[in-house]
């Protein structure tokens, strides 16, 4: 068993409040998280907002407020949604907070003693969307940003520059060496393409140009560029201390598991920040994850089509108490690492499916022919040879497999496959016609195999729908909080005893008669 588990989300713009693309990330890291609580002894998962930069002091002035009020209005829109979708991060950060700022300032004088940071001045491509400056090469045919659609402005100053091609090759060999490094593995090729054209690149900005960031210790004229100060968030918020007096979180949780990130910021991760990284003398994070994006409808999100869905506009459309099936769906609606989508038609599709027709349905009839057969006793002589036995560990030790790569979606594809497998049995065995025919031995039996089977699916299924596993355990009296190596063989013990009104249905189908009667 592993000891420690260290995973992260991107920390969030705050220049806008969170909408589906940012909840997908934080869902996505989630159920990671979730699952790996069942695995390992002590997980720290870590998120938080990214505060500083032109974009947030320009925003700010068009608001007619500070950059540091905005901050707080803004960050803490995402601290709800993340409430709301029962994401349960072990920390947040803020890079406005004072312990970040005082480790940054000290990183950066840290990397500039060492001869890793020089100044030097600079005329370049400044893209305000990316806060970063481009090459010619990385803008389009009509010379704009890409990602942003927009002309970069040309900006001359002096600035700190980070001695990156010092560690290109270290890099490369890095990645060649060690797959899995970069996550999906078809993205690093991207990396090692990208790696080919680095050049030195700026870290900080005149403060005449940019106010709102963390100033140079060193000389206060200028601020520290804002992916210094976002990157280095993985490590202040550990307590990492470049005297090397680390805090116990450092010490126990550094190097991280995974870091999880969007694709658009693949190359400030594996690039950047592993140099920056290589710069200190720290270990390298062992895995970096980068999801797709999340489109709707098919269509980029973006203000000006006016199409952004923010998480808390599908929670209330349709009236959810709980998260539970936009997190499955946000988790299933996307192929490992590729672009997913979001509708309102596929998301009801999916999950009236598979949580209610397929994963409720089979737990609620199950239930109730226990209760009217056997007044809601499971008896000893249930508990035979059960076929469903190897189906499950088969399963069990795949999806662990796909949580080790981060491929949550195909974990998802075979817990659901399982739960088709135990409608097959049931459907097959028919243990209705079994207790019509007087084999209630057999009838019990079968009963007992799905219901088994049903405490192992509500594990597997617990770190994607939280609520609805609990409320499954509920009825089948087990502890939710079980670690993998407590799943045997027989989950369920002779006596466990329901009672008709202790049956609910763990999740009602979008549009079900209870549903659309509370509209
Ligand atoms: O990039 N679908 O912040 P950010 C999926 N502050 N993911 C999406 C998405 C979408 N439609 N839109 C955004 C930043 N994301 C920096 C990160 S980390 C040290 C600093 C993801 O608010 C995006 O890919 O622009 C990124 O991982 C995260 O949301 C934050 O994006
Ligand atoms: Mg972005």
């Amino acid at each position: 068993m592993m000891e420690n588990f260290y995973i992260t989300t991107a920390i969030d713009y705050v220049n806008g409040a969170p909408h589906i693309g940012h909840a997908y990330e934080k869902i996505y890291t989630d159920i990671l998280f979730r699952h790996f609580k069942k695995r390992v002894k002590e997980c720290f998962f870590l998120t938080g907002t990214d505060e500083h930069g032109i974009k947030i002091q320009k925003t700010a002035h068009a608001a007619g407020i500070t950059p540091k009020e905005l901050c707080d209005i803004n960050s803490n829109k995402f601290k709800e949604a993340w409430a709301l979708l029962d994401i349960g991060y072990s920390k947040f950060i803020r890079t406005t907070n004072d312990y970040h700022k005082k480790i940054v300032q000290d990183i950066f004088e840290k990397l500039l003693e060492n001869g890793d940071i020089y100044k030097h001045s600079y005329t370049g491509l400044y893209c305000s969307g990316c806060e970063t400056f481009l090459n010619a090469k990385d803008l389009d045919e009509e010379g704009k940003c890409p990602i942003h659609g927009k002309k970069p402005e040309t900006v001359s100053e002096e600035n700190y520059f980070f001695r990156l091609t010092k560690y290109k090759e270290k890099i490369i060999s890095h990645i060649k060496n060690n797959p899995g490094f970069i996550l999906p593995e078809f993205r690093a090729n991207e990396v090692l393409n990208q790696l080919e054209n680095i050049e030195d690149i700026s870290v900080s900005r005149a403060k005449s140009s940019v106010e709102w960031g963390i100033e140079v210790k060193s000389d206060p004229s200028q601020v520290i560029y804002v992916w210094i100060d976002a990157l280095s968030n993985y490590i202040t918020a550990l307590g990492y201390s470049v005297e090397g007096n680390h805090d116990d979180n450092f010490k126990k949780f550094w190097p991280a598991n995974f870091h999880i990130i969007g694709k658009d910021i693949l190359k400030f991760h594996s690039i950047y920040w592993i140099a920056i990284l290589m710069a200190l003398g720290v270990e390298l994070p062992k895995s970096i994850y980068a999801h797709g994006w999340i489109t709707i409808d098919k269509n980029k999100m973006s203000k000006s089509t006016g199409n952004v869905i923010s998480p808390s506009t599908v929670m209330e459309a349709y009236e959810l108490k709980t998260p539970d099936a936009l997190r499955y769906f946000m988790a299933t609606a996307a192929v490992n690492g590729k672009d997913g989508n979001y509708s309102d038609i596929d998301f009801k599709e999916k999950v009236n499916a598979d949580l209610a027709n397929n994963m409720g349905n089979l737990l609620n009839r199950s239930l109730n022919m226990l209760v009217k057969y056997f007044d809601g006793e499971i008896k000893e002589e249930f508990i035979k040879d059960n076929e469903l036995n190897s189906k499950a560990k088969n399963v069990i030790e795949e999806v662990q497999t796909f949580f080790d790569k981060c491929d949550i979606s195909s974990a998802a594809n075979s817990i659901i496959g399982l739960v088709d497998e135990a409608n097959k049995y049931v459907n097959d065995t028919a243990p209705w016609s079994l207790a019509k025919e007087g084999k209630m031995d057999e009838c019990g039996m079968v009963l007992y195999n799905v219901l088994n089977l049903m405490v192992k699916i509500a594990l597997l299924i617990e770190p994607y729908c939280p609520n609805i596993a609990q409320s499954m355990a509920n009825q089948l009296k087990f502890d939710i909080n079980l670690e993998y190596t407590e799943i045997t063989s027989n989950m369920i013990k002779p006596g466990m005893l329901i009672t008709k009104d202790e049956i609910v249905p763990v999740f009602l189908r979008l549009d079900s008669e209870f549903a659309t009667n509370k509209k």
